[in-house]
């Protein structure tokens, strides 16, 4: 990976300078993208694991600091079983092969959400990567597993409850912010879903305040380099002004 300087961005339609901080990914349609093609549901989340590989990439050549990828949901328990082992082998796939070239790239991996209730495989792929990379300072890749806003926001103000009544002391905003998945990262700035569906499924409720939201009607699988560049030229075309004037 090299990083793209600011000609390189401008050439691409790109302001270096207002490149987002934070994108968050709901990589929806792999199964409609294989009915489409005539394949099999499970050739769909091969090929959505397949396009992960240049957005990752561009993520963390063009500047952007972290990139959350909601791979698994509080809700996906609801598949078929060969369905869900099909899921698992690609993450544990996913982690085992894409680990070298992710480290060497600097990209620092974490996960979130409730990994306990994995497999081993898949908890061992996913701590060792994290545990192999957690010095590095590059790209903060983030991959939702077993991840619920929901469930996320009842784990804090569990944790706060406790606390306040040990201490007696209301928590701050900054408190619950600690108590997310998401503490330590920067501030969402653009949440994209993929397949035309237009709702945020349980993914980054709290966070998504202030989002620039995009939604496509690509399948995940289609959605190339080219598509998330056109993502992130429409996110530079709004105009944010949290509640205030511009
Ligand atoms: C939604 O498509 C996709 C998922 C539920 C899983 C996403 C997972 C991957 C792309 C692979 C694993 C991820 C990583 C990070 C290695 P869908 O099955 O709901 O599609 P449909 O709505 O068209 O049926």
């Amino acid at each position: 990976m090299a990083k793209l300087t600011i000609e390189e961005l401008n050439e691409l339609g790109l302001r270096a300078e207002a490149m987002p901080r934070h994108v968050a990914m709901i990589m929806d349609g792999n199964g409609r993208w294989a009915k489409k093609n005539g394949f099999l549901r499970a050739m769909g989340h091969r090929a959505g694991v397949t396009r992960l590989r240049e957005l990752v990439r561009f993520s963390s050549d063009s500047g952007i600091k972290a990139l959350t990828l909601y791979a698994f949901s509080t809700e996906n328990w609801k598949r078929p079983d060969d369905e869900l082992g099909v899921l698992f082998s690609l993450l544990i796939e996913f982690f085992n092969k894409e680990i070298d070239e992710l480290h060497r790239n600097n990209v620092c991996i974490r996960s979130i959400g409730e990994l306990d209730a994995f497999p081993l495989k898949v908890r061992e792929a996913v701590k060792n990567a994290e545990q192999r990379t957690k010095n590095n300072g590059g790209l903060m890749l983030n991959i939702a597993l077993n991840y619920g806003s929901q469930a996320e926001i009842l784990r804090a103000a569990g944790a706060l409850c406790k606390r306040a009544i040990e201490t007696g002391e209301l928590p701050t905003k900054d408190d619950f912010e600690q108590e997310l998945y998401t503490c330590g990262l920067p501030e969402l700035d653009l949440l994209i879903r993929t397949s035309g569906e237009l709702r945020l499924s349980n993914y980054l409720l709290y966070q998504a305040a202030y989002a620039e939201l995009y939604f496509t009607d690509v399948f995940w699988p289609d959605f190339t380099k080219e598509e998330y560049i056109k993502a992130i030229k429409e996110y530079q075309r709004r105009s944010r002004r949290y509640g205030g004037l511009e």
